[in-house]
């Protein structure tokens, strides 16, 4: 509404939108009017007084959409909600699906690292974090015009592969990996750890095991490529339940091959110092600690990786931004990480972000892989979708494909849960809290969705008719609050993106199911009139279709009815 004031004004006035926008207001309370401008700061411009410039202006404007009363020295702006109620939700049947969506883009790339869970390890609370997170960022960015590719960066390599090769040599179970692969790697390593308290030399053997691994010994890549295989087969059974796929599994041993690179132009460059052993690049004028290239052993570590990772998918997709969507407790090596391209001249580091988030925590606890309190995250996802059915059962017994539907709810439920708070917020997930279907939850705002579609169900008025209608039975308040809010969708999703914050679009889908829910209980919707039906069902099938987009950003199902 403020946008389209502005472009109102724009017409009487010599400013730009930006400046028009910056000025305008929302009047403390609707009878003054939906948007407010006040005049003050034309007085000097005009050399009148401010209330002069609001009375001028109001007799001057002259628009189908607004009115516009002098109030004081506020130009105060109403809608003609009828027809604006009419064209919005006209414009987003038009639209369908795809109202919010634009081309903004322009089908430049971003590319998202997300995800990246470690091998041999459970996937842990933080990597379900980023799983969601970014998942919900790639979805925005594609709505937007973006090509958008997304990377796991799977922890596949390094030193803790020996522990596992001797662990495995000494007390593996070749049937229980392929059947359990993560349980009984982790079995392994943490029992490895455990023995190599008792008999140090163990260590020693894995520190052997690397080092052949990393020569191309057969064997050694034999198992560790095989660790790597029936692990991401086990990941892949989460990604699967929460519907998220990646364009690339380019894991950190994907580098191998090119770290060579980075070396070699951070010593053109002058940019290498030997540090007691290590080679390092100095940032102590940045206030930050040295970046470690090679260790003193000659071994990479991660910040090389990354380097590398940076270079070639620089080259290799030219993107326009790229977001790392990784822990707070990252936030050192990122910046370490982005410093060194800096000093290596590639200014497209300015274009790297790292996206942080807070900690997970479950029913209130910390979790720790070591301490064995972990959470196998299958387990939760299961357990959600069987509680979830266990709610539709009592709900609505007779639901035809009721196990899809419990999945959608179940999952959704998760996600929702972690999308909903602002992403550097500590998450608590609560059984009762995340599937209660009345409160800030994903089931809440499934269920209000499931609750327009059956609006639609019960009616006899095919949608295809619902084009033509009449806007002034969607013009009562509350129907005006839900309308200005459904206009604000598109706008919601800019600031999503920009933020890389996907609470953001959580948030407002709250806001309209809460809206729409009260539009629903205060107002008939399926009644005697056929042209107020009409209007009615149209701002229903607007609502679901925004409420569809919303949750589609999210990676959460949809279900029809519930
Ligand atoms: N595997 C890493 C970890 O679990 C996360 C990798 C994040 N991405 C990256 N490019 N560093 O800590």
């Amino acid at each position: 509404m403020k946008k389209y004031v502005a472009n109102v004004l724009m017409r009487y006035l010599e400013m730009s939108e930006e400046e028009i926008l910056s000025l305008l207001e929302t009047p403390p309370n609707r009878s003054m009017g939906d948007v407010a401008f006040p005049c003050f700061t034309l007085a000097k411009t005009y050399k009148k007084a401010p209330n002069l410039i609001a009375n001028e202006l109001a007799e001057s404007v002259n628009d189908e959409l607004v009115e516009a009363k002098a109030i004081g020295p506020y130009l105060n702006f109403y809608f003609r909600r009828d027809r604006y109620a009419a064209n919005l939700v006209k414009k987003i049947l038009e639209k369908a699906g795809k109202y919010g969506e634009n081309d903004l883009g322009n089908n430049k790339t971003i590319v998202v690292d997300f995800s990246s869970p470690n091998i041999a390890k459970p996937f842990s609370l933080p990597h379900l974090r980023s799983t969601m997170i970014g998942n919900a960022i790639v979805n925005l960015h594609k709505a937007l015009g973006y090509d958008v590719v997304g990377i796991n960066h799977l922890g596949d390599w390094g030193t803790q592969f020996g522990k596992e090769i001797v662990a495995y040599k000494k007390w593996g179970n070749d049937e229980e990996i392929k059947k359990n692969p993560i349980k009984e790697l982790v079995r392994i390593y943490v029992k490895f750890h455990e023995e190599a308290e008792k008999h140090p030399e163990l260590e020693d053997e894995a520190r052997v095991w690397f080092k052949k691994l990393e020569d191309g010994d057969e064997e050694a890549v034999r198992l560790w490529k095989w660790f790597v295989d029936e692990s991401i087969k086990e990941f892949e059974k989460i990604y699967q339940l929460l519907g998220v796929k990646f364009d690339h599994y380019m894991g950190e041993s994907f580098y191998n091959d090119k770290m060579e690179r980075v070396v070699k132009e951070l010593t053109e460059k002058g940019l290498l110092k030997e540090s007691e052993g290590a080679l390092v690049v100095d940032l102590s004028d940045l206030d930050m600690p040295p970046a470690i290239i090679k260790k003193k052993d000659g071994s990479s570590i991660y910040a090389t990786r990354d380097l590398a990772a940076a270079l070639y998918r620089k080259d290799r997709f030219d993107f326009e931004k790229m977001f790392y969507v990784v822990g707070n407790e990252q936030k050192l090596h990122f910046e370490q990480v982005f410093a060194v391209l800096k000093k290596m001249d590639y200014d497209w580091a300015e274009q790297m972000v790292h996206v942080p988030f807070g900690l997970m925590l479950f029913e209130n606890k910390k979790m720790s892989t070591r301490k064995g309190t972990i959470v196998l995250l299958e387990e939760v996802l299961q357990k959600s979708i069987e509680m979830a059915d266990r709610i539709i059962e009592e709900k609505n017994p007779n639901l035809e494909n009721r196990k899809e539907v419990a999945e959608a709810i179940g999952v959704g439920a998760v996600i929702f849960n972690d999308l909903k708070n602002h992403r550097m917020h500590e998450v608590n997930f609560s059984w009762e809290e995340a599937l209660n279907f009345e409160g800030e939850t994903g089931p809440y705002v499934q269920y209000t969705n499931a609750r327009t579609q059956s609006l639609i169900r019960k009616s006899t008025l095919t949608t295809e008719k619902l084009t033509e209608f009449d806007g002034q039975f969607i013009a009562g308040d509350t129907a005006w609050e839900l309308i200005h809010m459904l206009g604000q969708y598109p706008d919601v999703l800019l600031k999503a993106a920009d933020r890389a914050e996907p609470s953001v679009v959580a948030r407002y889908l709250l806001d309209i199911s809460a809206q729409f829910n009260r539009f629903y209980h205060q107002e008939r919707i399926i009644t005697e009139n056929i042209d107020e039906q009409k209007a009615k069902l149209a701002l229903s099938l607007a609502t679901s279709y925004v409420l569809q987009h919303g949750l589609g950003i999210l990676g959460i199902n949809a279900p029809e009815a519930i």
